[in-house]
């Protein structure tokens, strides 16, 4: 193997450029001609290739987003996509991909490796909806912005005495909210795992409305139901106001903190290590702070399990 190379697909996630610099870096250590391809899977079918270099990753390590850029390219599955990439790859001499991606991006990656590619998955996403790994790249730094988000929120919710739903990404994943709504200390936590009870939340509400709190914050999960409707129910059951804010892509920016570019630097690295070793068509992930790896389409039918013990926990502290 000689050349290989690396593509970030789907939502952008801070982390991302840590994991192009290990791959990068690593790659070219042990020999490699490292390329890059731009704007995910749309700029592999438009052969958007650049040559990789130590000083193209200089200064990237602590910026979000993706200096490679990313895509959204649903229609890369169809009408030959595939085929035609792995054509692409093959003139032009690469060896392997490793792509930086969500689910979306890894069932790509498996249709390339079928088709003879050796590839790599790389979990970079911040909704953490991966099951068969207990983190995902870009995850952390995204609670993490939630988390200055309701702490501000709050100073406003406590000077007028008014609710506030937050609205967070995740698709149908709670984590975000969940973990945000954790470090937070937001009063109720709503995520697509569980049913929820607006009578419920509206008595917890009213409670803390009698002890004397003069705050009240809700994480709400965008997949569970229209945020708009949501306040706007929850205003006229409790008879309290409320107001929503939608943190919305501030979520995806931002410079990763220490975990995400600790865990985006090994990642990168494990999956250049990989593809030397003659391993392909897994995806990388973390287990209880080891990294392993799974075959891609088995890690994308691992179910993402809400970490429920977390959750009743966020429940008995906001009591
Ligand atoms: O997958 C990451 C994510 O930010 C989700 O949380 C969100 O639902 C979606 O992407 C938004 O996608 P887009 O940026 O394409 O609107």
């Amino acid at each position: 193997m000689k050349r290989i190379a690396v593509l970030t697909s789907g939502g952008d996630a801070p982390g991302m450029n840590a994991a192009i610099r290990s791959v990068v870096r690593v790659g070219i250590y042990h020999g490699l001609e490292v390329i890059g391809i731009r704007r995910g899977y749309e700029g592999l079918l438009e052969g958007d290739f650049v040559e990789m270099t130590r000083s193209s990753v200089s200064d990237i390590l602590q910026r979000g987003g993706t200096i490679l850029q990313t895509a959204r390219s649903p229609e890369f599955q169809e009408n030959g996509g595939p085929e035609k990439a792995a054509r692409i790859l093959q003139d032009r001499g690469i060896d392997s991909l490793i792509v930086i991606g969500g689910d979306g991006s890894f069932k790509g990656a498996k249709l390339l490796n079928d088709l003879g590619i050796p590839t790599i998955g790389v979990p970079g996403t911040i909704d953490n909806d991966l099951g068969y790994t207990d983190y995902t790249i870009g995850f952390y730094t995204a609670i993490e912005t939630v988390m200055e988000a309701v702490g501000k929120l709050r100073d406003t919710s406590s000077s007028h005495g008014r609710m506030f739903v937050v609205e967070v990404m995740g698709r149908n994943c709670g984590d975000i909210a969940l973990y945000a709504g954790v470090i937070s200390g937001a009063e109720n936590v709503i995520v697509p795992e569980v049913d929820y009870d607006m009578v419920e939340i509206c008595r917890s509400v009213i409670q803390g409305q009698e002890r004397g709190k003069n705050h009240h914050i809700i994480l709400l999960s965008e997949g569970v139901t229209d945020a708009n409707a949501f306040t706007k129910e929850l205003s006229e059951c409790s008879g309290y106001p409320a107001r929503l804010a939608v943190i919305g892509h501030l979520q995806r920016g931002g410079s990763p903190t220490a975990f995400d570019r600790l865990l985006a630097t090994q990642m990168g690295a494990k999956a250049v290590e990989l593809l030397i070793h003659g391993k392909s068509g897994v995806a990388v992930g973390i287990r209880g702070n080891k990294l392993h790896c799974m075959e891609i389409d088995e890690a994308i039918g691992v179910r993402d399990r809400l970490n429920m013990n977390l959750y009743e926990l966020a429940e008995i502290l906001a009591k």
